[in-house]
C-alpha cells in the first residue's frame, strides 16, 4: 500500500509539472498563486492567464469591456480587482463558472447601472467593492443569491434608490457592512429599513446623502444613535438632511435636533435579532448536538430549526427518529451524512414578549477519507517540497511491500467543534459567555461591541 502511495505521489508531482505549463503574460508579473497586471496600460485582458491563480489583479488599465466567460478557465480564481479601469457596464455571463470568487473589486470604475445578471452565481462573494462608480441605478435582484456576501460597498455613487428588501436574515446571514454613503438618496423606504437584519442596520453608512428630513427618518436614526452604532459616531458631522427640499437648508441632524421636537419617535424599531455563527466539524456518522443560545433569557422560550436537508424543524413537527429537538432547543441528529452539511438556523422565540433571536450553526460533515490534494500545488516551491517529502521518503524509509498492513486511516482533521455550539461534548461549566464571545466569526467590524453592551440599549 505504501509503495502505491509513492507511485500516487510520483505521478502527482509529474502531472504538476506537465501541467503547470503556465505561461505568464509578458506585461505580468506572476508569483506563487498570484497574477499582477496592474497599471500594465491593458486595453483588453490578456489572451491567456495561468490557470491556477487565486488572484488576479487588473486594476489601473484601460479595461472597457469584459466578455462572457472570460474568467471561466481559472477554476480557483478568489480575489478579483478590477479597479481603476473604464469599466462601463458588464456583459452577460461574465463570472461564469467564476463561483470561487470571494472578492470583487470593481471600484473606480464608470459603472452606470448595477444589473441583476452581474454577480449571478458569486455565492461564495464575501466583498464587493463598488464605490467612486457612476451608478444611478442598483436593480433589485443584484444582490440575490449572494449568500456569503459579507461587506458591500456602493459608497461615492448617484444611488437615489437601494432594494433594501432583498436583504433578509436568511438570504444575507453574514452581511455587517452595506456602504451607502454619499450617494444621492432623499427618500429612504424606512418600513424595509428597519425590517433589515440586525447586524446590518448596524452596518449600514447612510451619511452624506440628500436625506430630506422628516419624522421618519429622524426615528430611525435616533434609534440607531441609541444604539450606538459606528457609522453615526464616526460620521455624526456628515449626517445631513435638508429642510422642506431646500438644497440650502441642510441641516446636520444628529447635532441640531430643534427641527425634530415635534416627532413622535416611534417605539421598537427591530427587534434584538442577533446572529451568531459557529461552525461544526465532523465525521460521516456522528452524532451531532447543535444548543440555541441566544441572549433570550425567559424561560417559556420556543424553538425553530431551519436546516439544509429537513427544512424546518419544530418540536412538534420532527416525527423523525434521525434528528430531534429537545424542549431546551437543542438538535440532535443520530448519524450525519455528508448531506447534512450546511447552515443551520435557530430560532428563539420569547412568545410573551414578542422577542425573538437567531443563532446559526456551519456544520461540516466529512468523508473519513478525505483527498486533500487540489490545485494548491502550483508554486516552484510546492513542486520542490513534494520531489524532496518524494525522495526523503523513497530513500529514507525502506519499502515494507510484503507486510503491508492495512493503512492507516488517512488523516481526518480532529473532530473540532465549537465548544459554544456543542453542548454534548464538554461538561457545562466549561461553556462560558467568554467562549460564546470569542467564537463569534460574524460582527467582526466593530471591536467588540459585547451581548452585554447590547443587551443594555433599552427597546422603547
Ligand atoms: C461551466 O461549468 C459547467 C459545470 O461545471 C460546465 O458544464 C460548463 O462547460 C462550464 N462552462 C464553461 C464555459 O467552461
Ligand atoms: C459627499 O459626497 C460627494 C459626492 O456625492 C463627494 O464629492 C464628497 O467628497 C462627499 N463628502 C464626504 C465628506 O464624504
Ligand atoms: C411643533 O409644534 C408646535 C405646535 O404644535 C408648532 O408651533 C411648531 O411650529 C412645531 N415645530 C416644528 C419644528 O414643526
Ligand atoms: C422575529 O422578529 C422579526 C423582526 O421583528 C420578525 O420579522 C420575524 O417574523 C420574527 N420571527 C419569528 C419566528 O417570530
Ligand atoms: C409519525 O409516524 C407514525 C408512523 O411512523 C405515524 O403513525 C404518525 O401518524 C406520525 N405522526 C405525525 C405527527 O406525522
Ligand atoms: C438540552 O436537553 C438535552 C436532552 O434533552 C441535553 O442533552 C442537553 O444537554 C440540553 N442542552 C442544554 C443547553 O441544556
Ligand atoms: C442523503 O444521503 C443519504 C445517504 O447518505 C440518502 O439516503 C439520502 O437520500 C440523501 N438525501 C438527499 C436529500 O440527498
Ligand atoms: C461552512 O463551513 C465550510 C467548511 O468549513 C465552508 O467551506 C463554508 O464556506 C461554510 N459556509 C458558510 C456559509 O460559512
Amino acid at each position: 500500500m505504501t509503495c502505491r502511495l509513492h507511485a500516487r505521489l510520483l505521478l502527482v508531482l509529474l502531472c504538476l509539472i506537465c501541467g503547470s505549463e503556465q505561461t505568464c503574460p509578458p506585461m505580468c508579473l506572476c508569483v506563487s498563486d498570484t497574477v499582477s497586471c496592474s497599471s500594465s496600460g491593458l486595453g483588453r485582458l490578456p489572451r491567456t492567464l495561468p490557470t491556477f491563480s487565486a488572484t488576479l489583479d487588473l486594476s489601473y488599465n484601460h479595461l472597457s469591456w469584459l466578455g462572457p466567460g472570460i474568467f471561466n478557465k481559472m477554476p480557483v480564481l478568489e480575489n478579483l480587482k478590477l479597479s481603476h479601469n473604464q469599466l462601463r457596464s458588464l456583459g452577460h455571463g461574465v463570472f461564469l463558472n467564476a463561483s470561487g470568487l470571494r472578492l470583487l473589486d470593481l471600484s473606480s470604475n464608470k459603472l452606470q447601472v448595477v444589473e441583476q445578471h452581474y454577480f449571478k452565481g458569486l455565492w461564495r462573494l464575501e466583498e464587493l467593492l463598488l464605490f467612486n462608480n457612476r451608478i444611478t441605478q442598483v436593480e433589485a435582484g443584484t444582490l440575490v443569491g449572494l449568500s456569503s456576501l459579507k461587506k458591500a460597498y456602493f459608497s461615492l455613487n448617484q444611488i437615489t434608490q437601494f432594494p433594501f428588501f432583498s436583504i433578509q436574515d436568511h438570504s444575507h446571514p453574514f452581511l455587517t457592512m452595506l456602504d451607502l454613503s454619499s450617494n444621492r438618496m432623499s427618500r429612504l423606504p424606512w418600513e424595509d429599513v428597519k425590517a433589515l437584519p440586525g447586524l446590518v442596520q448596524r452596518g449600514l453608512y447612510l451619511h452624506n446623502n440628500s436625506l430630506i428630513c422628516d419624522c421618519s427618518m429622524y426615528s430611525m436614526f435616533w434609534h440607531w444613535s441609541l444604539r450606538g452604532y459606528n457609522a453615526l459616531k464616526e460620521f455624526a458631522y456628515d449626517h445631513t438632511c435638508i429642510i422642506s427640499g431646500d438644497p440650502r437648508s441642510s441641516i446636520r441632524f444628529l447635532q441640531q435636533n430643534r427641527f425634530f421636537l415635534n416627532c413622535t419617535v416611534e417605539k421598537a424599531v427591530s427587534r434584538p435579532v442577533t446572529v451568531f455563527l459557529s461552525s461544526v466539524l465532523v465525521s460521516v456518522g456522528d452524532e451531532v448536538r447543535l444548543d440555541c443560545q441566544t441572549p433570550l433569557r425567559s424561560t417559556e422560550l420556543s424553538f425553530t430549526w431551519l436546516s439544509p436537508r429537513k427544512g424546518r424543524i419544530t418540536q412538534t413537527s420532527t416525527n423523525d427518529t434521525l434528528i430531534s429537538l429537545s424542549a431546551n432547543g437543542t438538535l440532535e441528529i443520530q448519524a450525519a451524512k455528508v448531506n447534512d452539511s450546511g447552515v443551520y438556523v435557530c430560532t428563539a422565540l420569547d412568545v410573551k414578549q414578542s422577542l425573538n433571536a437567531t443563532r446559526e450553526v456551519n456544520v461540516t460533515v466529512l468523508l473519513p477519507a478525505v483527498e486533500p490534494f487540489n490545485t494548491g500545488y502550483t508554486t516552484l516551491l510546492g513542486c520542490l517540497v513534494s520531489f524532496i517529502a518524494v525522495l526523503m521518503y523513497l530513500f529514507l524509509t525502506p519499502c515494507h511491500c510484503r507486510c503491508c498492513k492495512q493503512p492507516k486511516p488517512p488523516i481526518i482533521p480532529a473532530v473540532t467543534y465549537d465548544t459554544s455550539a456543542l453542548t454534548s461534548i464538554l461538561p457545562p461549566y466549561t461553556r462560558n459567555q467568554h467562549k460564546i464571545q470569542t467564537n463569534r466569526h460574524v460582527a467582526f467590524m466593530e471591536p467588540a461591541i459585547s451581548e452585554e453592551e447590547a443587551d443594555q440599549i433599552p427597546e422603547s
